[in-house]
């Protein structure tokens, strides 16, 4: 089932390398994706398998952008979607997935809530939830963005590349795809430095890489602006930080204040409109380099992973009000020096 999915743009950000003072700094730039973000990786995936395993209904446990991606996939293949959403969801994606015409199902509660209903409607229904039954199939689908990424810069991985983490399964599958480029020779020893970013407040796996711990402990009420990565009980935590112990990498947050920042420097510098996910993404970034984690004469791949527009309510706090004129030169010529 395909919608177009993929082949997105690897942009080589040269004004936000210049501000940063960074060598070399690449964006995959996956908000281009057909519903606006890397998600449709997983769930073109995940609903294809489910038609060959003869399903009549997909769905998922989504914080809003698995939601919408499923439920476009699921609308192309002409069957019924049901998504599970913490209500307080932001409404643009809600929006997205009710008009290719899921059933939404919002649970009063937080993502761990949804999904462990989710995962009880998936035995009490004939259902393929995308994240949950058919989740061996879904993480593969992300492997393709570690896959592009080495072609586009020539059949090599980066010296770094910075992932958004909520579940830890994105970033779990870019590593896997890096490591069996390599394994089968495309690209030669792999040295990428895998770098795990979250929002302040929902942290778990960046708490347990900077305490030395191998308990990924939940965060009960994640309080964050970038809620697709609002998940407390992340299912591939441990997976995660095993990833970035093994790559020799690094794990960072960013608060809220930072997060909007990255997105309004990487919009101003690049013309590049993320959603809070990639204000992380770009605020950890930052953060590394200016701590000396992310050495400057090295290269990095940022993954950028879904669009500005899904996330208006949260950017709306950087907007500023146009002034209003009349429409005559003279007006123009008190606002514009
Ligand atoms: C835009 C965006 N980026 C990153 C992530 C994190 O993905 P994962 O849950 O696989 O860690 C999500 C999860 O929903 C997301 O929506």
């Amino acid at each position: 089932m395909n919608l177009g999915v993929g082949l997105t743009i690897l942009h080589e950000c040269k004004r936000l390398a210049e501000t940063l003072r960074l060598r070399k700094l690449y964006v995959k730039d996956d908000t281009v994706n057909p519903t606006g973000s890397f998600k449709d990786r997983p769930a073109t995936v995940a609903v294809s398998k489910a038609l060959e395993l003869g399903f009549k209904a997909v769905g998922c446990a989504s914080t809003g952008n698995l939601a919408a991606a499923t439920a476009a996939h699921a609308a192309k293949a002409g069957i019924p979607c049901y998504v599970f959403i913490p209500s307080n969801t932001e409404i643009n994606k809600v929006l997205q997935a009710a008009t290719y015409g899921a059933k939404i199902i919002a649970v009063k509660g937080t993502y761990d809530e949804a999904n462990r209903l989710a995962a009880q409607a998936s035995d009490l229904y004939d259902w393929a939830l995308v994240n949950i039954n058919l989740r061996p199939y879904y993480v593969e689908g992300s492997k393709t963005l570690a896959f592009e990424t080495c072609e586009q810069l020539e059949w090599n991985a980066p010296d770094n590349i910075v992932i958004p983490m909520g579940s830890g399964a994105l970033l779990c599958a870019i590593w896997r795809g890096l490591k069996q480029f390599s394994r089968v020779g495309l690209i030669d020893e792999l040295k990428t430095r895998i770098i795990g970013a979250q929002p302040g407040g929902c942290s778990p796996i960046v708490s347990a890489f900077k305490s030395n711990s191998d308990d990924v402990i939940p965060v009960e009420k994640p309080n964050t602006i970038a809620k697709s990565l609002a998940i407390g009980d992340p299912g591939d935590g441990i997976y995660a930080l095993n990833a970035i112990r093994e790559s020799g990498g690094a794990a960072e947050s960013a608060t809220d204040a930072e997060i909007l920042e990255g997105i309004k420097l990487l919009a101003k510098t690049e013309g590049i409109f993320s959603e809070p996910a990639g204000g992380v993404t770009i605020a950890v970034l930052k953060k590394l380099v200016e701590a000396g984690e992310i050495p400057r004469d090295e290269d990095v791949v940022c993954c950028v992973t879904g669009n500005g527009f899904k996330s208006t309510d949260a950017i709306l706090k950087i907007f500023t009000e146009p002034v209003e004129i009349e429409p005559t030169i003279e007006e123009l010529k008190k606002i514009v020096k």
